[in-house]
């Protein structure tokens, strides 16, 4: 019998229990199936979780060498091993400036450079002291880049609205879709306008198309001498910056052992640093880093993002849910889920093992979500009642920013009741003593006996919003070591892309042979057809 064997037994044991049971028999459960980590509380007591499953899951997570998995990351080994680099997003905010070791090389001095730069460079920006071509202050600041260079930034500029400047506008244009850099575009002046560059390889399709628009705006505006003073960099791939015509001095580079999913804490972040400023930025790195202590000295049965990963594991691989909503009900992270989209999926939307043979479990589930009550008046009729178990995170701060009312009071009711309602469900007997129609029994009846998580935080500020997503980046962290493949690859997403590549040119030449599936052909002649 191996660990995973005795788990899938033990599901046996599990699935004829149910969680409101569960907690009549035991008033302690909460108190057992808890952590807190500073003003952070990870109540997971709501899952269909035992004393043993817990003790078979913290077994599972030693079995797979995971205490070893974690040194390995913080130590700068290659664990990225099918493109050989080693994973250091934790270096980027490792305040406290220990050593860390790529081939020798200390990454901390290159990182804290970089940071100087960033700081200079935001100060002066949000000073009014960096200038476009024609002397004006700089008033919008428009990040291109997609996935990983456009969505940590967007989303924590979002979070950390409160703390913005409301001296400049921030937009984000990710989408090759021609729409977004228009209307963009239509809201800025070229004079006042500042383009940051977002991409790891300056080679991305959707980056460099929207750059080039964005470049020729402003020679049509300004002149073809203006680009410098209108575009800056973020980028591993210096020469590409260069050619592009960027000033190699408003260039910010990052390193290959950052990914591009895990790479809000480098120099993608700038446009959150001129947002919120240098220390803003900097509470954030800490409180990110300070999680990341807790990560790796806690033990795992104290250890807040080995305790989430296990219960996504539990949940995902041993009881077949096959979707994860996380519902953060907190405006301002609205779009939290789309971040973690990428950030889970990418790295775990994986079916090959690292020993290259494939997986017979399940592994990254699908995650959707959407902040605060909205999502209680459309899908959580699905949640509650659907024929899918959708394991769910609701996230959700004590104190609002803007308390007004009994607006918070209300939110604060309805985020405890749903996790309380997706446990105990509500049965026919109940229905009857409440008088319900006879008829109407069957579709007003919950089952309950869903798993959710519910995670507290004192308010919404950039070391909250640190700790949280550096809690999510280690739960991946860990599923990923339990799955044991890689989490840190993501060739997924490229035959969409080299197929693109095939298809553009036959679009605009109507006389080149179609050599593709009828399905494909057919798509491609009608907008050929359609298309002048
Ligand atoms: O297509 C996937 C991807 O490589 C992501 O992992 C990455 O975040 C995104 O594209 C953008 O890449 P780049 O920063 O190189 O433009």
């Amino acid at each position: 019998m191996t660990i995973y064997t005795d788990l899938l037994e033990h599901t046996k044991t599990i699935e004829k229990t149910n969680l409101k049971a569960l907690f009549e028999n035991d008033p302690k459960r909460f108190e057992k199936f808890h952590a807190e980590f500073q003003d952070m509380l990870l109540d997971y007591s709501k899952n269909k979780i035992t004393d043993e499953t817990l003790s078979l899951l913290l077994k599972l997570a030693k079995t797979s060498h995971l205490k070893e998995a974690i040194n390995d990351m913080f130590s700068g080994k290659r664990i990225n091993t099918t493109e050989n680099r080693p994973v250091l997003h934790i270096a980027l905010r490792n305040r406290s400036n220990t050593p860390i070791y790529v081939d020798d090389e200390d990454v901390m001095p290159k990182i804290n450079k970089v940071l100087k730069q960033m700081q200079t460079f935001s100060n002066k920006v949000r000073a009014g002291e960096f200038k476009g071509a024609t002397g004006k202050e700089i008033k919008d600041v428009v990040n291109i880049g997609i996935g990983g260079s456009d969505l940590g930034p967007k989303m924590a500029l979002e979070a950390l609205s409160f703390y913005k400047t409301p001296k400049l506008n921030f937009h984000f244009v990710s989408n090759v879709d021609g729409t977004d850099i228009t209307e963009t575009l239509n809201k800025c002046n070229p004079e006042t306008t500042l383009f940051i560059v977002s991409s790891k390889t300056f080679t991305t399709q959707e980056t460099m198309t929207n750059a080039q628009t964005a470049k020729d705006w402003i020679s049509v505006h300004l002149g073809q001498k203006a680009t410098k003073h209108h575009f800056v960099a973020v980028s591993t791939n210096i020469k590409a910056v260069k050619a592009f015509g960027i000033d190699a001095k408003n260039m910010f580079v990052f390193w290959d052992f950052v990914g591009g999913r895990y790479s809000l804490w480098s120099a993608i972040g700038l446009s959150l640093m001129i947002g919120i400023g240098y220390e803003g930025f900097i509470q954030l790195l800490e409180g990110a880093h300070e999680l990341d202590l807790h990560f790796k000295e806690t033990p795992f049965e104290k250890n807040l993002p080995v305790l989430l990963a296990l219960m996504g594991i539990w949940n995902t691989t041993y009881l077949g849910a096959e979707s994860y909503a996380v519902l953060p009900y907190d405006q301002y992270l609205d779009k939290l889920p789309l971040y973690l989209q990428q950030l889970d999926m990418e790295s775990n939307g994986k079916s090959v093992k690292k020993n290259k043979k494939e997986v017979d479990y399940m592994t990254g589930p699908i995650l959707f979500g959407t902040a605060g009550t909205n999502g209680q008046h459309s899908f959580y009729q699905l949640i509650h009642q659907g024929t899918h178990i959708v394991p769910a995170d609701f996230i959700a701060p004590i104190y609002s920013l803007n308390e007004t009312g009994n607006h918070h009071d209300i939110l604060l009711a309805n985020v405890i009741a749903q996790s309380e309602a997706l446990m105990r469900g509500k049965t026919k007997e109940e229905l009857e003593a409440e008088g319900v129609e006879k008829d109407l029994i069957p579709f007003k009846t919950f089952t309950g006996n869903r798993p959710s998580n519910t995670i507290l935080f004192e308010k919404m500020t950039p070391k909250a919003l640190g700790r949280l997503i550096a809690l999510y980046e280690h739960k991946v962290f860990v599923q990923g070591v339990i799955w044991n493949i890689n989490s840190f690859d993501q060739f997924g997403v490229e035959l969409g892309k080299q197929l693109a590549k095939a298809v553009l040119p036959e679009l605009l030449n109507k006389k080149q042979k179609l050599n593709h599936d009828s399905s494909t052909n057919a798509l491609i002649e009608k907008v050929r057809s359609l298309r002048r």
